[in-house]
């Protein structure tokens, strides 16, 4: 399919500055990555950014460029780190409490890992129940705070030389809360600020200080943030990327490889069970019902989407899922995940999958959140605002324009990706239909 016009992209010139929420397991496991890589002892293994190509043109063509040769990406040499965290640890301390990478490969990152302070967080233990800590801000209001963030952000940008910043919620996930009328517009948003209102979350917060700053914002976990219409539309009016939410690893990567598969071959569908146990902080958090239920709501929905019960009552309709996560210490960031999936046949006969997945949640997580710093910072430059769909790849809940529902199909969420890279370049988008090869 051919595209009209190649997007005017800005270059990527000058350092990146990425700012995470939260330093903890995904965060440090994400730096300290990047920093190995640009010191040559690691591979950006698991990064599309960093290994993906994209073919162009006919199969005949030849011509398969690695993405970051494809389009501008900012270089890894370019990028620098700034975080919030409600522990005071340097980023080193932090990847060490962790447990997810070997001391070893640390103490070769110790330089770069302990200039990483984390500045005072934006915390209120409403929203994370299982944890406390002395990093925090204060101030009269949630809006006092926004302006406290806002003015830290500028104060960071210009103290590390950066031309542009990225903003990613890698903190803990916060208790579930449901779209509020406050949410509604910008004005009565940041009235509820003022007020102190309970449904303003301090990823909100953040979020919105971000977009006041003038940066693109991800979600990295699968709290409301910036999936309300206050801040999309704050998005829209200042020409920011924004995408969400909670990053796709683990079992839910897992599903949407494994669903589209079996739907693929009109395979039917009895039940489908997955357990998990995690030791690490993430783990204790999701250990209370209340932040569990929003990481709950967001694992559940992917099956129903991508199978389309109402599509395909025969094979889908009423199946059961459930998913529960349980808190077991030994284990730290080496979480193991069982699925019983419970699949029928021709003529009905029934068949079992088990999957034992033995992962690592931080390594899987690590790559994503590079390539959404990178991808986020692209769409920036060339343009593109509001929620940024073609991302959807990297997300279990991924954030889409009000009232369309979400692709999780991972196959396809892959095509979607490389087809919006091919339009941002004017190369014609590849549909697969390959008739003329035939001609
Ligand atoms: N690891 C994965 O594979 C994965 C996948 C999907 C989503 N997530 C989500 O990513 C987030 C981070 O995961 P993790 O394993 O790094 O967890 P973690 O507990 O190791 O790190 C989260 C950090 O956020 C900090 N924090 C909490 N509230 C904060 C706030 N308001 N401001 C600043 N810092 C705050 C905590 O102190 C902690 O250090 C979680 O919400 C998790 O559910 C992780």
């Amino acid at each position: 399919m051919p595209v009209a016009k190649q997007s005017e992209i800005a270059p990527a010139e000058g350092r990146l500055g990425v700012l995470l929420v939260g330093l903890g397991a995904v965060s440090t496991t994400f730096i300290a990555g990047v920093e190995a890589i640009k010191k040559g002892v690691a591979q950006p293994i698991g990064s599309l950014t960093q290994m993906g190509t994209v073919r162009l043109g006919k199969r005949t063509d030849n011509r398969v460029p690695l993405i970051k040769d494809f389009v501008p990406l900012a270089q890894l040499k370019d990028m620098v780190f700034g975080a919030w965290d409600i522990f005071p640890d340097s980023a080193y301390d932090a990847a060490l409490n962790a447990g997810v990478l070997e001391k070893e490969l640390l103490g070769q990152l110790k330089v770069p890992l302990r200039k990483i302070k984390p500045m005072k967080a934006v915390f209120d233990q409403t929203y994370v129940k299982r944890l406390s800590g002395t990093n925090v801000k204060t101030g009269k209001n949630k809006f006092e705070l926004a302006q406290q963030l806002i003015d830290e952000i500028a104060e960071w940008k210009r103290k590390n030389k950066c031309s542009r910043l990225v903003m990613i919620w890698a903190a803990s996930t916060e208790i579930f809360l449901k779209q509020h009328a406050v949410h509604k517009t910008l004005d009565s948003f940041e009235q509820a600020m003022r007020d102190n209102h309970k449904a303003i979350a301090p990823s909100m917060i953040y979020a919105y200080a971000a977009l006041k700053s003038g940066i693109p914002f991800a979600n990295g976990a699968p709290n409301l943030t910036v999936d309300i219409p206050a801040l999309m539309s704050l998005a829209d009016k200042n020409k920011l990327a924004i995408c969400g939410k909670d990053f796709k690893t683990g079992q839910t990567l897992m599903k949407t490889i494994i669903a589209p598969g079996l739907k693929s071959r009109m395979l039917g569908l009895h039940g489908w069970y997955s357990t998990n146990i995690l030791g690490n902080r993430d783990g204790e958090v999701l250990d209370d019902p209340d932040s569990f239920k929003t990481k709950e709501e967001s694992k559940l929905s992917v099956l129903e989407y991508i199978l389309q019960p109402d599509v395909y009552p025969e094979l889908y309709k009423d199946f059961s899922h459930v998913v529960r996560i349980n808190y077991y210490p030994p284990r730290g960031d080496n979480k193991e995940g069982w699925d019983n999936i419970d699949i029928f046949g021709w003529l009905g006969y029934p068949m079992q999958i088990k999957i034992d997945f033995l992962c690592r949640d931080s390594i899987l997580a690590a790559p994503i959140v590079l390539d959404l710093a990178l991808f986020l910072d692209l769409a920036q430059r060339a343009g593109m605002k509001g929620v940024q769909e073609w991302l959807s790849f990297y997300f279990k809940s991924p954030q889409t324009a009000p009232g369309l529902y979400p692709e999780h199909d991972i196959f396809i969420q892959l095509m979607k990706l490389k087809n919006t890279l091919r339009h941002l370049r004017g190369e014609d988008l590849i549909t697969h239909l390959g008739l003329e090869y035939y001609d």
